[in-house]
């Protein structure tokens, strides 16, 4: 153990109040050793076998067990304090990496990444687009014509797309930007409990300035209704916020029903489509959507790069002043490389949409089939119906989710979990809740397929889970 791993063990005894005797450094240096060389910390087995410490003693000498043990010396377990198991360790003859978590980010595509390469290797200069010279007009034309090709995808006008930094950036651009419009008499706004932190944070935010916040219950099947939004319509309602496709789950929300509403009550909807964009048909004129986030590194773009639309009947305050790019609405001076991408990623993914919509709908069919053989136990979690189909989000009975996407991260199997341990946090999602699982029996996986998944990708998985569930299972 080097002095920094000391120093930290050190600093959680006294943390902790846990004397620290020879036996706890013993199975410390042991778990630090191990960890070093297999880059995975040990199991309760492993752990008996060198130290002779049972899961027991273990558990009696650290205030959290094996936790304790691995949070001590600094091995990444991403929870607090409620009991990731670790994971079963499977031999791989044919090791491959699969990556099944679109929701979370995608990789940049061949063909822009080789436009990308172009931009930074100064074919297309380094201009700022706002220069009146030669440079800056070519850095210009990379930026309207990428603002054609989104606007182009979702039939607006080309004026109504607005470049920002990220997606986050562009919900709160768009909820601040109408609610400061109304910063003096407040007013009501209507979400709901199923959105993503970027928008349910900025309204607690909201709330925290004197704004009225309704936050819609999501039903058994995933998704709000429209119903809901007219029942909690009032006089002073500013805005309604509702994401198309929830991240989670990838229940589609019935968003042409809410904005005739919205429409009729004059009140501006905002759309966060960041999942949905390149997935389902949308059309904010005809949705009577006022304000639609995307976010390119869900659509094979580059991170840190997205689009807000704003109709053009719609005007918001905006967040960040300076030299008044991005008609006023975001000062900064664009990132062309990534604005240019972002355009091109737009066009290539609406470009193959039905077709990959189709392969992933067979494909998903087919995934949940052999689950199902492998498991028969296993709950889906929200309307199948109703659902994106590159989404896939499980609930594996008597399987702790943590425990379950270390043990597929260790065969090369990437997913996400949506409670507990994963999401470094102890509570299940409210999304996940709100749908009533038992997420004290079910271990949540979301599985989020992509343009480069197989069939032969699935059935690696499917290969190896058998093994895996039987061995989470005896942990227990
Ligand atoms: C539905 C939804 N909204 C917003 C965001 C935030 O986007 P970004 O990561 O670009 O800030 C995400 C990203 O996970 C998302 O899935």
């Amino acid at each position: 153990m080097n002095n920094l791993v000391k120093t930290m063990v050190n600093r959680m005894s006294r943390i902790t109040d846990t004397a620290l005797t020879e036996r706890h450094m013993d199975i410390l240096e042991f778990a630090h050793n191990y960890y070093e060389k297999n880059k995975v910390g040990p199991l309760f087995q492993n752990l008996k076998k060198t130290t002779g410490a049972s899961k027991e003693e273990v558990e009696s000498l650290f205030p959290h067990g094996l936790t304790s043990v691995y949070t001590w010396i600094g091995i990444p377990i991403h929870t607090t304090n409620d009991l990731c198991k670790p994971m079963a360790t499977v031999k791989v003859e044919n090791f491959r990496e699969v990556y099944l978590d679109h929701n979370a980010t995608t990789y940049v595509r061949e063909e822009v990444k080789k436009d990308l390469l172009k931009y930074f290797g100064g074919t297309y200069g380094f201009g700022n687009p706002s220069s009146s010279y030669n440079l800056g007009k070519k850095a210009y034309d990379l930026t309207r014509k990428a603002r054609e090709q989104v606007s182009d995808c979702i039939k607006v006008h080309p004026e109504e797309i607005i470049f920002m930094g990220c997606g986050s950036e562009a919900n709160n651009t768009a909820i601040k930007g109408i609610a400061f419009q109304h910063l003096e008499k407040k007013g009501h706004v209507i979400s709901t409990v199923m959105e993503h932190p970027s928008v349910l944070k900025t309204m607690k935010y909201l709330e925290e300035i004197g704004f009225a916040v309704t936050y819609l219950d999501v039903e058994k099947d995933g998704r709000v209704t429209a119903q809901s939004v007219q029942e909690n319509l009032r006089e002073d309602t500013i805005l309604v916020s509702v994401m198309a496709v929830n991240n989670e789950i990838g229940t589609i929300n019935p968003i042409t029903e809410i904005g005739k509403i919205c429409r009729d009550a004059k009140v501006p909807f905002m759309v966060d489509a960041i999942q949905g964009f390149g997935k389902m048909k949308l059309r904010p004129k005809e949705m009577g959507i006022s304000l639609m986030s995307i976010s390119g590194h869900k659509i094979y773009a580059p991170k840190g790069v997205a689009a807000l639309f704003i109709n053009e009947d719609t005007s918001i305050i905006s967040l960040i002043h300076g030299g008044g790019q991005e008609y006023g609405i975001r000062s900064g001076t664009e990132n062309v490389g990534s604005v240019m991408a972002l355009g091109q990623a737009s066009k290539l993914i609406h470009s193959e949409m039905e077709k990959e919509d189709k392969r992933l709908s067979g494909l998903r069919s087919y995934f949940l089939e052999e689950l199902r053989k492998v498991e028969p136990g296993i709950i889906v979690n929200g309307s199948m119906e109703h659902r994106n189909t590159n989404n896939l989000s499980v609930g594996f009975p008597d399987i702790d989710s943590g425990s379950l996407l270390l043990s597929l991260n260790q065969i090369g199997v990437y997913v996400s979990a949506g409670s507990a341990c994963s999401a470094g946090s102890s509570e299940a999602s409210a999304t996940i809740k709100a749908l009533g699982i038992d997420t004290e029996r079910y271990g949540i996986i979301r599985f989020s397929f992509g343009l480069q998944n197989k069939k032969e990708d699935l059935d690696y998985l499917l290969k190896y889970l058998p093994q895996i569930l039987e061995q989470l299972k005896a942990e227990k």
